[in-house]
């Protein structure tokens, strides 16, 4: 017979017993293991820490998020999930505490190659494809950080400052559709305080809107050290503490004296079960760490953009000699510091592979030091081989202090003494290449006029190198594409005036005007526009077609062809703007892509689902997403700024009718179809209307009905009373005969 554990054993449950395990309840709740990360498991040995200071167990580090999003390829992402489920399962790991979603505010938050992007519908989708994978595993997947952590400056304190749509839009959309659409196995609160109020102790944020309106049922951990007042975060939603902070007297405490009803800890054990019921791991199960280091190199190929090739300098010819310089193209940059830090299976350096791979003469010089001091005997050797090869290839990027978890970037620049070689060694050859490494965006704008390609590698995990070397040879095309701007300079981006905020607050005053949505709706001009991506061949797009299923679904298609002379991959992107622009909003966004491979002379039909709330805006003073009447545009094209195909998409809206009041404006009251011919047929009556002129009433179109009152004109709050109540009789009427929704 089992009896209700003890309340201290359910209070101890709901913080952890270690740095990474829960703590169990005899005959109840068992010990789940919890480890990091997103892009390779970071198990540790006993005596361990959080930050990825001390060591952990071999694990294939796979692309960070900033690569994997740059693929725009969930099927592969769903195979990276699926390989860290499998690493992790082996290591005896219940639930991998990853994907991060956080959206990339600023290019200086120093976290940003652990996130997908400027964008929460390719987050979405990147982060749902890894969520999937890990899970068809047994695994769980826990999506982080929960919410708005888009900086690191003060990140244990900070208030984002957001306004309800923003975040609805931008900031929580991405965390909404991976939790309905994939059911993750927990959620990861963040460190921060959002409009005043930390995640961890968040009611509107972990109750009302994650489980009361999206329906999440698992449990919700703190970040590692987020829980500022135990009990007030329990309370909010808060299932899990961790690691333990040795306060469960205090939940014990506030039971026994009525500050915390019991049912809360119960709720949040209840959550645990569920969590136990659905995850496991299995030591004995064998990994491929060899089949998990090709896939990394599968990926990774698939993750770097070709940002600009002129004259079609690459593919390399392979009988060219070539001068391979840059230390990263020997000691790779290929992920960044922190929590997500991972000891590799094994490192792929591009130099290596590209000397096995070209017939020509390779030879490597290293350039520059890695603790950014110049050294000048390393320039000199480096320029002499350049001026001894028909191509140099530069291997430029950060260094690995440049970006880290804990702290921000203060700029977005390559370290000067790389720029200076690249100026020194195009000084001496005519064909240069600069193949990048950088988790966070870097500009390009005062050196790229001296490089004939710019290939970004971002961070693209231990076999980076060698995905680096195939694409510049040839052996597969280029097929990543921006998931983040890239501006001229940090000063343009939306954000530059107020992150990371100031006094503990950090105001995002530009709203919903993140990344190209600014820059797009603005039109500055920019170094790269988001979406971008070259290839070693071209598209052409054609046969738009828009297909109506019904009120709120569509289904837009068109046929890409590759007609060029390479088999690659082509992104085609789907957004969506309005052509009357009511409520303000961004010129287009993102709603749909695709990833297709194409051999030369191949077609194929693409086809995007489109659906009302893609159209929608959140009505903050309804509380409700809100489809207006109107035509929209439908864009398919190969970037933000690069257009292919077009219609318009005619919609009557929600036909949502909102509810009148006295304390409605009079022009809110004038535009409303039902209230306002009412309105009109009762001004007829009032003393005085008859010299109301039209600028009369427009000037009063700001004030509230009620202060009619007040004007002499034979208005009473009985009447407007009964105005209103008739006014909202005609509405239910409407909303009963279905010609409307309230
Ligand atoms: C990070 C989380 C991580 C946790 C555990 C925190 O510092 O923000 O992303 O999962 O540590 O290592």
């Amino acid at each position: 017979m089992s009896t209700t554990p003890d309340l201290a054993a359910r209070a101890a449950a709901t913080s952890g017993s270690d740095m990474w395990h829960t703590t169990p309840i005899p005959g109840e709740l068992r010990r789940i293991s919890l480890a990091d990360g997103p892009h390779g498991l970071r198990k540790q040995p006993e005596d361990s820490d959080h930050l990825g200071i001390g060591t952990s167990l071999p694990a294939t580090c796979f692309p960070p998020a900033v690569g994997l999003g740059a693929s725009w390829n969930p099927e592969l992402v769903h195979q990276v999930g699926a390989a860290l489920g499998a690493e992790a399962s082996s290591l005896g790991v219940d639930v991998l505490l990853g994907p991060g979603m956080n959206i990339k505010r600023s290019p200086l938050c120093g976290r940003n190659f652990e996130y997908v992007s400027e964008d929460p519908h390719v987050t979405a989708r990147i982060a749902a494809a890894l969520v999937t994978g890990i899970q068809s595993t047994g695994v769980g997947a826990c999506v982080k950080h929960f919410a708005v952590n888009n900086q690191e400056t003060d990140r244990m304190r900070v208030s984002a400052d957001v306004d309800e749509r923003t975040l609805r839009e931008i900031y929580l959309a991405a965390f909404e559709q991976v939790i309905r659409e994939t059911n993750p196995s927990m959620v990861m609160c963040s460190y921060n305080r959002i409009n005043g109020v930390y995640a961890s102790q968040h009611p509107w944020l972990l109750t009302e809107l994650l489980r009361g309106e999206w329906g999440f049922e698992g449990p919700v951990v703190s970040d590692w050290g987020a829980v500022a007042d135990r009990v007030a975060a329990l309370a909010a939603g808060l299932d899990l503490e961790m690691p333990p902070s040795g306060t469960d007297d205090r939940i014990v405490s506030a039971v026994r004296n009525g500050d915390l009803p019991e049912s809360v800890v119960d709720t949040a054990v209840g959550r645990l079960k569920h969590l136990q019921d659905r995850v496991s791991s299995d030591s004995s199960r064998n990994v491929d760490h060899a089949g998990h280091d090709a896939l990394a190199r599968a990926v990774a190929r698939e993750c770097a953009v070709l940002l600009k090739n002129e004259n079609d300098v690459l593919p390399l010819d392979p009988t060219s000699s070539l001068a391979v310089i840059g230390e990263f193209a020997r000691t790779p940059r290929f992920q960044g510091g922190g929590s997500s830090h991972v000891v590799p299976t094994t490192v792929h350096a591009a130099v290596d592979v590209l000397d096995g791979s070209c017939s020509g003469p390779v030879t490597f010089a290293p350039g520059f030091r890695l603790d950014g001091q110049p050294d000048a005997a390393l320039v000199e050797e480096a320029v002499q081989v350049a001026a001894n090869h028909d191509i140099a290839v530069l291997f430029l990027g950060l260094p690995d202090a440049a970006e880290s978890e804990g702290y921000d970037r203060e700029d977005i620049e390559l370290p000067e003494v790389q720029r200076d070689l690249l100026i020194q060694v195009r000084g001496v050859c005519d064909r240069v290449v600069v193949v990048l490494s950088n988790g966070g965006v870097v500009s390009v704008s005062d050196w790229e006029d001296n490089a004939s390609a710019v290939l970004e590698g971002w961070l693209l995990g231990q076999a980076g190198g060698a995905a680096l070397a195939d694409l510049l040879t040839g052996v597969v095309s280029p097929s990543g594409r921006l998931t983040e701007t890239i501006p001229l300079r940090l000063a343009d981006h939306p954000s530059y005036l107020s992150f990371p905020g100031e006094h503990g607050h950090s105001l995002y005053g530009e709203g919903l005007y993140v990344g190209y949505r600014y820059f797009d709706t603005v039109q500055r001009p920019v170094a790269y526009p988001f979406g971008h991506g070259l290839t070693y061949t071209s598209f052409s797009y054609s046969d738009l077609e828009l297909t109506t299923e019904n009120d709120t679904t569509w289904t837009v298609s068109c046929t890409v062809t590759n007609t060029g002379g390479r088999a690659a991959a082509e992104v085609p992107q789907l957004y969506v703007g309005v052509q009357e622009s009511h409520p303000t909003r961004p010129s287009h966004e993102l709603r749909g892509f695709a990833k297709v491979f194409l051999e030369p002379g191949e077609s194929t039909r693409v086809q995007f689902p489109l659906t009302g709330r893609d159209l929608s805006t959140w009505d903050r003073t309804h509380q409700r997403w809100s489809l207006a009447a109107g035509t929209y545009t439908v864009t398919v094209g190969a970037s933000s700024r690069d257009p292919r195909l077009s219609t318009t998409l005619v919609t009557a809206g929600d036909r949502f009718v909102a509810p009148l009041g006295a304390h409605s404006t009079i022009s809110e009251w004038r535009a409303h179809p039902i209230g306002g011919p009412v309105l009109a047929e009762q001004m007829r009556f009032m003393r005085g209307a008859d010299g109301i002129s039209e600028e009369m009433v427009q000037m009063a179109g700001g004030m509230p009905l009620s202060a009619l009152c007040s004007f002499n004109m034979g208005v009473t709050t009985e009447m407007l009373d009964q105005l209103v109540a008739g006014v909202e009789e005609q509405r239910q009427q409407a909303i009963a005969r279905g010609e409307i929704t309230g």
